[in-house]
């Protein structure tokens, strides 16, 4: 079986986090092109979207909104995941962010997707993202974005689609962070061949 079909099943029958278990349907690995030139990471799979259909930002508003932008730009190659791969809610059953642990639980699927998909470009969807990879201390400034080259990749800090889709941000300017995503990937196949594996990427979190 290949490399990430492997993980996939693997994902599919994690029990670690107990509360998760108890909410979620199903755990959602990470889906899209392996090896891929551009890697999305959200932040858990929502109630309404990948937690039903078993494929991350699908289903819902927020997939709708970010696969609108991947075609538009004509990203073809690209892969899609997430910080958790099971969908947290709280006690009323609304979504909730992913508390530290369940990070911490789920980092180690990360880490064996980007290794199988060596991505050019992680485009962070959302500050968690950014966190987890980028480290704390760097500033999260999708307006103004500063990719941070690694060893093998570069991470490019956006907005989630969600924050678009509450009106917080205009469609407009999220269009122009597509465009400029779309830029830096020209930019950066050339001189990143090899793309990235989990060591190269040098956020505090992760070490
Ligand atoms: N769907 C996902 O897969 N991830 C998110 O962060 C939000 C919606």
């Amino acid at each position: 079986m290949p490399a990430l079909a492997r993980l996939k099943a693997e994902i599919r029958t994690c029990t670690r986090c107990d509360a998760l278990v108890r909410c979620r349907t199903q755990p959602v690995p990470g889906a899209g092109e392996a090896p891929a030139a551009i890697a999305f990471i959200g932040i858990a799979p929502g109630r309404f979207g990948g937690d039903r259909t078993g494929t991350p930002f699908s289903g819902d508003r927020s997939g709708k909104l970010l696969r609108t932008m991947i075609s538009r730009e004509g990203l073809g190659s690209v892969f899609i995941t997430n910080l958790v791969r099971c969908n947290p809610r709280d006690e009323q059953g609304r979504n909730r962010d992913p508390d530290a642990t369940e990070i911490a639980n789920c980092r180690e699927h990360l880490k064996a997707e980007l290794a199988i998909v060596r991505p050019r470009v992680i485009a962070c969807l959302g500050l968690m993202a950014w966190r987890e990879l980028a480290g704390r201390e760097l500033a999260f400034d999708p307006v103004h974005p500063k990719p941070v080259q690694s060893n093998g990749a570069m991470l490019f800090p956006m907005y989630h689609p969600a924050y678009v889709n509450r009106g917080a941000y205009s469609i407009r300017n999220y269009r122009r962070d597509f465009r400029r995503l779309a830029r830096l990937v020209q930019d950066v196949i050339p001189r990143l061949r090899k793309g990235c594996s989990w060591n190269d990427v040098r956020g505090h979190s992760l070490e």
